[in-house]
């Protein structure tokens, strides 16, 4: 049994699928407060298999103990937390209360139960103003923001459990730039308000609901002078945790990322949006947004090596995928 802590997000409600697409059983843990049970409803019918849902807040420990307890849990994948950077900044308390307590209680649920085996959801954003490119592991870790403090502070805790009792079994997972959603249209990202990030931006563009992108910046050191990421298929990155609990068969605590290794600049993804959806894209350049960089992709061979795992769909999949969602469902979850 699988305990999936926010599994009713994004990419949770991805890797719930995966997970019991290869037959494993899952119970999630998840408030609500970015998301609806609607995503595991069509999960559970996509995969004609049951979740056990257990509606919570991961900083309350007995909830969680009782839970891991109730249904016998053998291994946690922890995607629960907060994630806009902007917010983090104006609301540093609610991230640090959300992310680094809310995985402390956790943690310490775990402990009390016995149970040592651990995914956690990491981001590149660890990596701070890239020194050298691509990104591999030990490039020197730092954050501009509060949302990217709390995922080193729970990384170094991480750490400094597994140097306490190395008996642990730890995946940190650092995630590049999730897009797309599920081949079949039924589940995907449903952002709250106004998306901060691009291709759900994009999306709500070339279907109406948002007159224009504006592209934050055009005077990047980059081929077209536009921001350049490494965008992985959300399905890629899904099957990705599959293959860390895998590996997790003994004690240890090790990180690696999860990217393509492809940088893609706004403009390459303006465009094969176009070609996915048919629509144009209109945009308009704008200044650089606070706090971006110019460049950020992935070495990915060390999850190539260690998890036997690399992402295999291209972008042009990714907004094919993210287009078929924005379709299907114009307002989300809650279009129904
Ligand atoms: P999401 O917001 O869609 O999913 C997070 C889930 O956690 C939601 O269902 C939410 O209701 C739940 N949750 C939040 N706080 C909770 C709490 N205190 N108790 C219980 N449930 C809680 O986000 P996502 O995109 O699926 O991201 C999942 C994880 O991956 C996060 O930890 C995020 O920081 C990390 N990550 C995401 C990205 C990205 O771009 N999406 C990139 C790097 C890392
Ligand atoms: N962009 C635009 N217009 C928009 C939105 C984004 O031009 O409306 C540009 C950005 O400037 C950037 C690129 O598109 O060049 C990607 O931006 P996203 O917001 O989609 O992604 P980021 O790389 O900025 O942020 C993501 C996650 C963060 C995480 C960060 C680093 O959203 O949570 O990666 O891992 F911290």
């Amino acid at each position: 049994m699988i305990f999936v802590t926010g599994g009713a997000g994004y990419i949770g409600s991805h890797t719930c699928l995966e997970l019991l697409t290869a037959g494993q059983e899952v119970v999630v843990f998840d408030s609500f407060c970015n998301s609806h049970r609607e995503s595991l409803r069509r999960v559970e019918e996509l995969t004609g298999k049951p979740i056990i849902l257990v509606e919570g807040d991961i900083r309350d420990q007995p909830a969680i103990e009782n839970a891991l307890r109730t249904y016998k849990c053998s291994a946690v994948i922890h995607f629960a937390g907060l994630k806009a950077v902007g917010e983090s900044v104006e609301q540093p308390l609610a991230y640090y209360d959300n992310n680094v307590i809310g995985t402390h209680r956790l943690l310490a649920a775990m402990a009390s139960c016995g149970l040592r085996r651990l995914v956690f959801s990491s981001s590149a954003t660890v990596y701070g103003e890239p020194q050298h490119l691509p990104l591999t592991e030990d490039h020197p870790l730092s954050a501009t923001n509060p949302y990217g403090r709390s995922k080193l502070i729970i990384e170094e805790m991480l750490h400094d459990l597994y140097r306490s009792d190395p008996t642990w079994q730890i995946a940190i997972l650092r995630y590049f730039n999730p897009v797309g959603a599920h081949s079949s249209g039924r589940i995907g990202e449903d952002p709250q308000g106004i998306p901060n990030n691009l291709m759900p931006f994009v999306a709500q563009v070339a279907i109406g609901r948002r007159e224009q992108l504006m592209i934050w910046g055009n005077d990047y050191p980059t081929p077209d002078g536009t921001g350049m990421r490494d965008y992985i298929h959300v399905v890629d990155l899904a099957r990705g945790h599959l293959k860390a609990l895998e590996c997790l068969d003994r004690p240890q605590c090790f990180t690696t990322n999860l990217g393509t290794g492809i940088g893609y600049s706004v403009l390459d993804v303006v465009k094969s949006f176009e070609q996915a959806s048919g629509r144009s894209i209109p945009y308009q350049l704008a200044p650089r947004r606070p706090g971006d960089v110019a460049s950020c992709y992935s070495d990915p061979s060390k999850a190539k090596q260690y998890l036997n795992w690399a992402a295999e769909k291209d972008l042009l999949t990714m907004c094919v995928d993210a287009w078929r969602w924005q379709t299907q469902n114009p307002n989300g979850y809650q279009t129904e």
